[in-house]
């Protein structure tokens, strides 16, 4: 079963060749994220252009790459929401197209849920990957954490899940960004805070952590406002001084202090959650999903505090990607689930799990 897997719902042109749900035969991403980083975000039309020059020669690589021709897949996969609009559909109308001309079955993929696959996938004849050694079981305890999603979800069985609890206000990889932007780090600002914090002191402030009536559900509005506080108040000036012009102001350990006392408890808050829904949910598995899960401090937090063992996917998995997508475009073949209308499947730009 041989699934090309489409992704394009933000700034990644990611396709990839998976077989049977496990084996990952290619997984190539052109990313247009320099283009967006002197803006310190992405903007929608760059990466709705930029998708357009890169689809059909990441599409041909990956073919390439997997040594498949078209006559050996089974299906493809693609991405239909949540995201971008004008991103989405660059890679939905890519893939009804091509469902039509080459006669192969379509498979419409919630953006989220394909975040959770990455982690079915155990086995690779490609270089530089580190996977899984098993795939988890059922019951599943998700926790994802991404740029636009922040949500702990238990699955019972491949398309029956339930969400425990989500974000409120701003996803956990968003807080990331924006602290990053206060303290004058790259974009995307996930990869540039858990850097600096490496030098930082994680305890030299105090940040809060959002209580919440729903004790799964989560929020970050606050302590990206508090570390925005703080910072105001380390260069001696008050709340009404304009965030773009903090950073020039602190210092590299102010910097590398504030980096390591954020991630920590931005970490802590839903590692927190984590635990809590293991002991009351008792799954047999735990798995990590979504850019943020990529960051070490988390895996770190997360194995030392869970009562059970964890595995991590490859970080290079975490972030978006054709595999995650195909991978479950498998299941969704292998269970003969309906397949999407290549002459009519839309966008959903808000779809949520
Ligand atoms: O899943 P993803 O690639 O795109 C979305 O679906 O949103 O996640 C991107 C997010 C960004 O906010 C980025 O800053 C964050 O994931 N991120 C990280 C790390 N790598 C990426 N956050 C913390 N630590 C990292 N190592
Ligand atoms: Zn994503």
């Amino acid at each position: 079963m041989k699934i090309l897997g489409i992704e394009s719902s933000c700034d990644e042109t990611a396709v990839a060749v998976v077989d049977d749900g496990t084996t990952i035969l290619s997984n190539v991403v052109a990313s247009s994220m320099e283009l967006h980083a002197k803006y310190g975000g992405v903007i929608p039309e760059i990466a709705a252009r930029s998708h357009i020059e890169a689809i059909i020669p990441v599409i041909d690589s990956a073919l390439l790459t997997a040594n498949t021709s078209w006559s050996d897949i089974d299906g493809i996969a693609v991405t239909y929401g949540a995201g971008l609009s004008g991103s989405l559909l660059i890679g939905v109308l890519t893939a009804r197209t091509l469902a039509i001309i080459k006669r192969k079955p379509l498979y419409s993929i919630n953006h989220v849920e394909a975040h959770v696959y990455a982690n079915f996938l155990t086995s690779t004849p490609l270089n530089r990957y580190v996977l899984r050694e098993k795939s988890p079981l059922f019951p599943l305890l998700a926790l994802i954490v991404s740029g636009g999603h922040t949500q702990l979800v238990l699955f019972k069985n491949h398309g029956n899940h339930k969400i425990l609890g989500k974000t409120q206000d701003d996803a956990i990889g968003e807080a990331f960004d924006k602290v990053a932007k206060i303290i004058g780090l790259a974009y995307p600002g996930g990869p540039s805070i858990a850097n600096l914090a490496k030098s930082g002191n994680s305890s030299a402030y105090v940040f809060p952590k959002a209580k919440m009536t729903n004790s799964y559900d989560f929020s970050f509005s606050g302590l990206k406002t508090a570390v925005l506080r703080l910072a105001q108040e380390q260069i001696g000036e008050d709340f009404n001084f304009p965030s773009k012009n903090i950073a020039d102001r602190l210092s590299e350990p102010q910097k590398a202090n504030i980096a390591a006392s954020f991630q920590r408890i931005a970490i802590e808050t839903v590692v927190d959650k984590t635990v809590l829904a293991y002991r009351e949910f008792q799954p047999a598995s735990v798995v990590i999903a979504g850019g943020v899960a990529a960051n070490q401090e988390l895996r770190r937090q997360l194995t030392d505090r869970l009562p059970t063992e964890i595995e991590y996917t490859d970080p290079k998995l975490c972030t978006d990607n054709g595999a995650m997508v195909g991978c479950l475009g498998c299941f969704q073949a292998i269970d003969h689930r309906d397949q999407a209308d290549a002459y009519s499947l839309r966008v959903e730009p808000s779809l949520s799990m």
